[in-house]
Parts: structure tokens; sequence; C-alpha cells
């Protein structure tokens, strides 16, 4: 039977709804409302296990294509600022660029508490999807969105364009907000920050929100909505979720040279080092190093700090673990006191963390402000 793109929007629909039952009607119906064949143009890049191969709209049959767009996946649309239609075979290197999963589009947005009337700035347009998701439910005349790459934020007019909308749209660095339509009532971001930068604090309008990922060079990440005080200090929780967006691109790390064990300072340590493949367990030591990157082993895990060269990794003994550091900072250290801490609270998942944060001092935190805190690197 030929696949009618409505019935499978509506079926993607339901599916978000079903698996989130708290999600707010006005979603599911932007979900509806939203062709997103629109938005995916005419390929894509699927992961090979090693690297991304890119998937052409004409290589497949439609149907197949349908199916594909109206799965809840994240589609890549571009690697290292290549896009999917310009790769003739597969490459490697890190994703710059997708149209996120709708579910993770409706989610964000309901974190965002969004009502009609607000106007938004939505920074990462990427393909527009999620922007025409905004549009549906706020108005396009309340929403802003600006895009770093010119090229991605041609395509996303274009998408746009088809699909009726008609948002403000700009080109540029996001993490300076877009002063020249400001202010605004909320600012949600679908790339993820290391820290809030200082413009989203003054271009919101006083009791404001901004509903962001904060991340880092670990990849591990947290959802989290702040609000704006009568004093310009944002304050709030993160959510449970354990989802992610890419990195904003100036907040990327810079490329890290290859990395040899050296043997530097050993010792025992009885924290297992498999605390730093979970999910919050990660983000705790993110935040203890923040500019350090992590790679795990079968063994173990390795870290290495990507401002001073500092190293620490792990290797299994017969009572635990042996931890080798070196260089300046001992990065091993660093963590495993931060995870103590977390564990001496009950090793809570991100509900259990919080943030306050001004444009010069941003502060993650256990329990409440006066818990175990760690500084953003600001
Ligand atoms: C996950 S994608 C966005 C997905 C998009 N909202 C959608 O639904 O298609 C993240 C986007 O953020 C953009 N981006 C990264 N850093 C940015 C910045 N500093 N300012 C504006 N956009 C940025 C990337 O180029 C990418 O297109």
């Amino acid at each position: 039977m030929p696949t009618d793109p409505t019935t499978l929007r509506l079926a993607l629909a339901e599916e978000i709804a079903a698996a989130d039952p708290t999600l707010d009607a006005g979603w599911r119906d932007a979900i509806v409302a939203v062709p997103r064949e629109l938005f995916l143009d005419s390929a894509i890049f699927r992961p090979t296990g090693s690297g991304w191969e890119p998937v052409l709209r004409t290589q497949i049959t439609e149907d197949d294509w349908l199916h594909m767009v109206y799965t809840d996946r994240t589609w890549v649309t571009q690697v290292e600022e290549k896009d999917a239609a310009d790769t003739t075979g597969p490459i490697s290197g890190s994703p710059t660029s997708s149209a996120t999963l709708p579910s993770l589009v409706a989610r964000t947005a309901q974190v965002a508490q969004l009502r009609p009337g607000q106007k938004v700035l939505e920074v990462g347009t990427g393909t527009g999807y999620s922007t025409a998701v905004l549009c549906h439910r706020l108005g396009a005349d309340h929403v802003v969105s600006i895009e770093y790459d010119p090229d991605l934020a041609a395509s996303a007019a274009t998408h746009l364009s088809k699909a009726g909308c008609t948002p403000t749209l700009a080109i540029g660095d996001g993490l300076q907000g877009c002063k020249e339509h400001a202010d605004y009532d909320v600012i949600i971001s679908t790339c993820s920050v290391r820290t809030i930068p200082p413009s989203w604090f003054w271009q919101l309008n006083d009791g404001g929100s901004i509903t962001t990922t904060i991340s880092g060079w670990m990849h591990a990440a947290g959802l989290i909505r702040l609000t704006l005080d009568d004093e310009g200090t944002a304050h709030g929780r993160f959510t449970h979720d354990t989802i992610t967006y890419m990195l904003a691109r100036p907040h990327e790390r810079p490329p890290a040279p290859r990395f040899f064990r050296l043997d530097g300072d050993t010792r025992p340590t009885r924290l297992n080092p498999a605390l730093l493949k979970e999910w919050t367990g990660q983000f705790v030591a993110q935040l203890a190093a923040p500019s350090a990157e992590l790679m795990t082993t079968s063994t173990g895990v390795i870290l290495r700090d990507v401002a001073t060269g500092s190293q620490a990794w792990t290797e299994p003994d017969n009572q635990g673990w042996t931890v080798h550091q070196h260089g300046p900072l001992r990065l091993w250290d660093q963590i495993e006191t931060a995870l103590q801490h977390w564990q001496n609270a009950g090793s809570p998942d991100l509900t259990g963390f919080g943030m306050t944060a001004t444009p010069f001092e941003q502060t993650v935190w256990i329990g409440s402000p006066a818990g175990p805190s760690w500084q953003l690197p600001v």
C-alpha cells in the first residue's frame, strides 16, 4: 500500500504521546501538523558503526524514505560541515547538524514551558524542523531562530517557506543571542552549551527562562530550564532526561593530539572507573574536570585534559584498580572527590542536581546551592 505521510505523521505523534503521557496535547498537535519530509530534503547520514554513510532519497523507494522520515530518530544531515547531499561515500567525523528526533523537539519545548503569546529565540535552526514546531504552537511572529552555518540557514529558510512558516531567521553565533530581535521571554537551545552565554541573560525579559542542555567535552549532558530572578540570577533544576544535543560550535573542544599512556604517579583507587560509563557518573566527572575528554576502554578509562595535557588512566589490579596520573592536574583525584560527594548524597540522578547562574559565575550543585558544587567554565 502506498505510504501516506499524513498517516505516518499521525502515527508518530500518537507513539510520542503514548510514550510520554505528560506531553501537552499542543506539542502532539504540532508534530501532527509539521511535514517532516519537507525538512529532510534529499539526503541524510546513517551511522555505520565506524562513521557515516549518506542515504540519498533517489537511492531508495519513496515508501522507505517516508518511513525513515517518520521514525522517531535524529537524522544527521551534516558531518564535519559536509552535507549528506554532497557526499558520495562513507565518511568519518562528528555530526555538525541534524534534524532532531520529534519526541525530543516536543520534550524540549515542554520543558521550556512555552505558552502561546511568548516570544522565543531558538538557537540552532538546523533543518528548521523544530522551528516549524515552535511556529505551529506560538505563531511564526513569536519565533526567532538563529543558525551558525549560512548554508544550513539558507536551506532551513527554504524548508520553512515550503511548510508555510514565516519565523524571523538569523545567521550567526547564537551564543551571542540575537540582539537585533531581542528581548525574549524564552531562549531555547537545540545545541548544548558548556556554560550559559552572558548575552542570553541580557536578552531575556524579566522573569524569562532559558532551556538548554549543559554538556561538555566528555559529552555528558543534562537538560535544564533556568528562570531569571529580579536580581538577574538564573536558577533551575535538571530534568530526569538522558538526552543531549550536539555542542554549540564555539564550545566544541579543540582537536586533541595523539594519546600516549604515561606512567606518571601511580596509586590504587577503590572507586570503580565504570562509574564514568554511567550517565550521571559521567556528568559528575565532567563537572569535576571540565576541560578533560574521556575515553572508555574495556578495562577502564582514559582522561586527557585538553587545556593542560594532563592525563589519567586506570587499569584493573588484584584489589580494585590502579590509576596513573601525569601532568599539572590530577584529573582522577578531582573526579574521585566529586564522585564521592555524589555517592555521599545517595547517588541521585540528574533531578538531584541544580544550577545557579549569572553571566559571571555559574555553579552546578547537588541537593541545594549549599550542597557540593562545581563551577562551570565561564
Ligand atoms: C541538533 S542541530 C539542530 C536541530 C534543529 N533544531 C532541527 O530540528 O533540525 C544543532 C544546530 O545548531 C547549530 N549551531 C551550533 N552552534 C551554533 C551557534 N553557536 N549558533 C547557532 N547555531 C549553532 C548547528 O549548526 C546545528 O545546525
